[in-house]
């Protein structure tokens, strides 16, 4: 076997495009197919088949992902093939809906795109997709399959007019090498030999070309090494040991190591591979070092060679890919994963979306499934990781969402911003222990939420006042009030409510620092945001009141009229009409209609004062 490396290769384009035809037929061609798999094909083919007594090698990736499958469900799957001259790794993702997602994953550990299109169809949309988020992905070698070109009549003029096309535009985005061929895998035309009928197509047969290619970047030695910290093994008190995967370089025993993100050095003591000792170890390997020093290592941190560590920014510029029926916006909150950190996050400035056809960049307010942008990302900490092109496996991130736990997208980072390390938070003399003092009662925030019409206003004021008749010095933030100051540019689209719940509860943050218990009143309808909300604060400095009024009795009080209007197509994006509201997850207290406001006022006293927040 010539020594090229194992060759990964990502397969993009609908099933529609033949692409599981095209890797089950060079699975048998190249004679990777088992005799028994190869009975059942026959057996599946007559059955199920859309090829009469013909063998259909669609079938055959169908049966291997049932195999594979098994009760689990996996987004890629991995076919593993080698001939006498490379072994080849291919993943592939089902071409379902959620491919963009798939695609993404497949994507960040393929150094070659294989894209199988309809030579009739010539490329779509989706193709120029895969193509973007390919190059995103740092995948720099691609090979443009122009499948079905028997149902052109193996016309030389129309695999031209496909070929220039696609070369042109993968051209713009800098691929290393273009590959592009006529095939038709029904009948293996140029998979694994070269076919006559294509006579007129000069180069290699798909398999030859995929043997013979170049891809692997000889391993950058000076790179230096990176060890994400996964767990902290410590069975008894003699033995600590930091397991994880090198992302990236070498690690030797008695090695100067630096502890991102602390500032902590020490030296590599032991490194284990499994349950041996080892002198050395390099990407890719798991495994698990003890160190020479008592210092603070926790999940999340990274070790690294001192010399060339990794950067530390809590503020960064990303391409974002995003998989979710729920919009990107920035300002909402979302946790970036990067490595094993798992830290808060927010887009500040959605700098653009790509044109995946032109690579324009376009204004955007939002991403929205299956987009791409480039975005602004702050980090409630700072982040460990090394921009994308320099090392893919610590530059990559995904977004998740705050109450679902879903992945909404993923992300690759470009560079740190300048602003990161030039702002640092400026330390103050008076503590919330002085405020508290001259107050004489703790200080906190009281977050009503509910439909609009649900009685939030009427017992945030009621509860202000009987407060402030306590003593208690307050401050109220009511969603309508705040709007016709400091919200006033705002309207009602998810995009601009974030953005006015995160100001609301930045305004509350500042005032609770100085020492007033802080009513806020506003719809505030989606759970994320008022999980952000939450998350400025400490455990017994935020309550969320949910005014649990329903629908149809908030719409019969109607009392401003809008829900007439909204009903009457009048108000775009009303609450509980044609915009969402997200009953919440984890109220602190949840108020009934039942009750007289004033009555449910006092419930909320009631339980400032059971907190000792009321002296
Ligand atoms: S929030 O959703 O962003 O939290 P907020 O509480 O500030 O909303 O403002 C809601 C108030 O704005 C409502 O009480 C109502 O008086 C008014 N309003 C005007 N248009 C809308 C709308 N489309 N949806 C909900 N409330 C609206």
């Amino acid at each position: 076997m010539e020594n090229l490396g194992i060759l990964r290769i990502l397969t993009c384009g609908s099933v529609d495009n033949g692409k599981s035809t095209l890797v089950g037929r060079l699975l048998f061609d190249s004679n990777n197919v088992q005799d028994d798999q190869l009975a059942s094909l026959e057996n599946d083919s007559q059955k199920h088949g859309t090829r009469g007594k013909e063998i259909d090698f669609a079938l055959l990736l169908d049966g291997l992902e049932s195999e594979r499958q098994q009760g689990i469900t996996i987004d890629v799957s991995y076919r593993y093939f080698s001939t006498s001259k490379r072994r080849f790794i291919v993943a592939d993702c089902p071409g379902h809906e959620q491919y963009t997602r798939n695609m993404a994953t497949g994507a960040s550990n393929s150094s070659l795109a294989l894209i199988v299109l309809d030579a009739k169809a010539g490329p779509n949309e989706q193709i120029w997709r895969h193509l973007t988020i390919c190059h995103l992905m740092g995948i720099q070698h691609v090979v443009f399959a122009a499948n079905k070109i028997d149902l052109v009549g193996f016309r030389a003029e129309r695999f031209e007019q496909v070929r220039a096309e696609l070369t042109a535009r993968a051209q713009t985005l800098g691929f290393k090498s273009i590959y592009s061929l006529p095939i038709c895998a029904v009948s293996g035309n140029n998979l694994v030999r070269r076919d006559e009928k294509l006579d007129w197509h000069q180069g290699p047969s798909l398999l030859s070309y995929l043997e013979s290619i170049e891809t692997e970047v000889s391993a950058d030695v000076s790179a230096g090494l990176r060890l994400p910290v996964q767990f902290v093994s410590r069975p008894n008190s003699d033995f600590r040991g930091y397991a994880g995967t090198i992302s990236a370089g070498i690690a030797r025993v008695g090695q100067e190591l630096s502890v991102a993100p602390t500032t902590a050095r020490t030296r590599i003591a032991q490194i284990f591979r499994g349950d041996v000792a080892v002198d050395e170890a390099s990407e890719g390997d798991t495994v698990m070092v003890c160190v020479t020093d008592n210092v603070d290592i926790s999940r999340g941190f990274v070790l690294s060679s001192p010399d060339n560590g990794p950067t530390l920014s809590d503020h960064i510029a990303a391409d974002v890919v995003w998989f979710s029926d729920k919009p990107f916006l920035p300002h909402r909150q979302y946790l970036i994963q990067c490595g094993h950190q798992l830290i808060r996050a927010w887009g500040t400035n959605l700098k653009y979306r790509l044109d995946v056809q032109t690579q324009e960049h376009l204004a955007a307010k939002q991403l929205s499934k299956n987009e791409i942008g480039h975005c602004h990302i702050s980090c409630s900490h700072p982040l460990i990781f090394d921009p994308f092109d320099q090392n893919p496996n610590s530059g990559g991130f995904i977004l998740i969402d705050h109450a679902t736990s879903e992945t909404m997208g993923c992300g690759l980072i470009r560079y740190s911003l300048r602003r990161s390390t030039n702002v640092a938070a400026q330390s103050l003399s008076v503590s919330p222990q002085d405020h508290a003092r001259i107050k004489g009662h703790g200080a906190c925030c009281v977050w009503f939420t509910g439909l609009s019409g649900a009685g939030k206003s009427t017992i945030a004021n009621l509860l202000e006042y009987q407060l402030n008749r306590a003593g208690v010095h307050t401050a109220l933030l009511d969603g309508d009030n705040l709007r016709l100051g400091i919200n006033r540019d705002l309207g009602f689209t998810e995009g601009d409510r974030v953005e006015n719940i995160r100001r609301l509860s930045a305004i509350a943050r500042l005032m609770v620092d100085a020492g007033l218990i802080v009513i806020v009143a506003a719809i505030s309808p989606f759970e994320a945001d008022r999980q952000a909300a939450r998350a400025l604060f400490s455990e017994n400095e935020f309550f969320e009141v949910f005014v649990d009024t329903p629908l149809d009795v908030c719409e019969s009080r109607d009392a401003k009229g809008l829900y007439k209007k909204a009903r009457a197509g009048l108000i775009p994006n009303f609450t509980g009409v044609t915009a969402p509201y997200d009953r919440p997850q984890s109220a602190d207290l949840v108020l009934l209609a039942s009750q007289a406001p004033g009555e449910l006022a006092s419930l909320v006293k009631d339980h400032l004062a059971k907190l000792e927040i009321l002296s």
